[in-house]
């Protein structure tokens, strides 16, 4: 079975992404009395998180009954512009007034992103999620595709992919060399839904080859989707779309 594929237009991303948000999450929370997600960072998921922040859908969801995590983080303080948490606190987490989630960040405030990245799989091994094929099984994942085809921050050639047995990794950027700790591949693609978020006519080409050709993970590491298929949305606004009419 092939991955769900919508394609939405860009004025109505952020609103239909988040009504997918809370829709996972309250079955979730049906099911099992809460809702552990793991949010992306970078530019994408801002008007997501946002809309997900406003009424009516910031009481769609009984925030006090969902647990959020990071998929990657970037090596910087809390405090910082590039924090993936910082994005999410002030678009979503500081908005929210009356029941808060519970936030497991990754603590950027160790010594070293190896140490943060053995700290986070601690909290997250802590949180008792059911296991598939012995891997933690989070309910939703929400996730972004850059130009190369890295998603979180597991890129081209990294060698992530193939790695068993671990949650997380400490990474470098490959063009920048900046550190990030990451959530791997085999931890990500086990979640029970999994939301990618991809926007912008600069995507449209690495979507199309993500989606559509027989390209090796380690190249394309969004190819990873294939590995949750039934369980993958990919939510594609219309630019970004534009290399799959062909
Ligand atoms: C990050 C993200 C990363 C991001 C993609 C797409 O920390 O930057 O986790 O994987 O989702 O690079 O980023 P944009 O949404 O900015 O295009």
């Amino acid at each position: 079975m092939n991955p769900r594929v919508e394609e939405i237009e860009a004025k109505l991303f952020a609103g239909v992404v988040a009504d997918e948000i809370i829709a996972s999450l309250n079955d979730a929370i049906a099911d099992k009395g809460r809702a552990v997600a793991a949010l992306s960072g970078g530019r994408t998921p801002g008007t997501i998180y946002r809309a997900l922040s406003c009424p009516p859908r910031v009481s769609e969801v009984d925030w006090s009954k969902v647990v959020l995590l990071w998929g990657d983080e970037r090596w910087v303080p809390k405090s910082d512009g590039q924090s993936n948490f910082k994005l999410a606190h002030e678009t979503l987490l500081g908005l929210l007034s009356e029941a808060k989630p519970t936030v497991h960040a990754v603590d950027t405030s160790l010594k070293t992103p190896a140490l943060a990245a053995a700290e986070y799989a601690k909290q997250i091994k802590a949180l008792g999620l059911p296991e598939r094929a012995a891997v933690p099984v989070m309910d939703l994942v929400l996730l972004g595709m850059g130009e190369d085809g890295h998603t979180a921050s597991v890129f081209p050639h990294s060698g992530l992919c193939a790695v068993k047995g671990e949650l997380c990794r400490a990474v470098k950027h490959p063009s920048d060399g900046s550190e990030r700790v990451t959530m791997l591949p085999e931890f990500l693609f086990a979640a029970n839904r999994v939301l990618f978020i991809v926007s912008g006519s600069n995507k449209s080409d690495t979507l199309r080859r993500v989606l559509r050709d027989e390209g090796a993970e380690e190249d394309l590491p969004a190819r990873c989707f294939k590995r949750a298929n039934e369980r993958v949305t990919w939510f594609v606004d219309s630019a970004a779309a534009q290399g799959l009419q062909a």
